[in-house]
């Protein structure tokens, strides 16, 4: 169990790890490639993202992105995963760039088989770590490097949903905790989100209808894994 980037790249070797980033980049990753994006390369920084397009037909990829929340200037989308609509996304690769949620997945390329998890795919993500034997991490991206209260709700949502009921005596500090947060919030996931420091952020920025969409529970089968390079949907 982590948050932000207190983990190291080493730490992730051999496993199976689920980065989360409720607001916004793992929900509008899922919403992508549920209304049929291509693919999604997650980048570290701009620089990275202009680069990777240098070296694809303009018509395939979309530039796609925000930096503190808002559209970086010149992409083609912003992070709001309404702007995803399947008329606008599908069959292309988006080349993607997020405050913490893609570097995050970038730090956790070196895993055995990374997945990203949202309340939005909870159900279907569940269901791929019930398939695996290998040791499971979940990673939550936090706000540079802080932790982030939506974040934590959801994995303790996804731990609740997996082990289905307490958790063992043993189990890390990080992983009761969240555990502990979604016994007390669980039941009330839109107005609580919408108190985290991310929640107001967004609101503040107009993208209030962002947050009880991106706290829908199973709203899709979509399980984005990493394959070569590119989060695709698993088959
Ligand atoms: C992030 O990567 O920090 C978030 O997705 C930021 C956002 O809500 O746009």
């Amino acid at each position: 169990f982590a948050t932000g980037r207190a983990f190291s790249e080493d730490e992730v070797k051999g496993k199976t790890v689920v980065v989360i980033d409720v607001l916004r980049a793992s929900s509008t990753i899922v919403t992508a490639l549920h209304n049929g994006a291509r693919g999604v390369i997650a980048v570290e920084d701009m620089g990275d993202a202009t680069r990777i397009a240098q070296n694809l037909d303009s018509s395939s990829y979309l530039l796609c992105g925000e930096q503190g929340g808002v559209k970086i200037e010149g992409f083609h989308l912003g992070n709001s995963p309404f702007e995803y609509e399947a008329d606008v996304v599908k069959g292309r690769t988006l080349i993607f760039n997020s405050t913490n949620g893609t570097p995050t997945l970038v730090r956790c390329s070196g895993a055995k088989e990374v997945i990203i998890g949202s309340f939005l795919n909870a159900g279907a993500v569940v269901e791929r770590l019930r398939e695996t034997t290998r040791e499971i991490l979940i990673v939550c991206s936090g706000w540079k490097s802080r932790l982030s209260f939506e974040d934590m709700l959801c994995a303790g949502y996804l731990l609740h949903t997996f082990i289905g009921a307490d958790l063992p005596d043993d189990a890390p500090d990080g992983a009761q905790l969240a555990d502990a947060l979604y016994k007390q919030y669980g039941g009330n996931l839109v107005a609580s989100v919408e108190r985290s420091n991310h929640g107001k952020r967004l609101a503040g920025l107009g993208f209030e209808a962002d947050i009880p969409y991106c706290c829908t529970i199973d709203k899709s089968n979509v399980v984005p894994v990493l394959m070569d390079g590119l989060f695709v949907p698993a088959s």
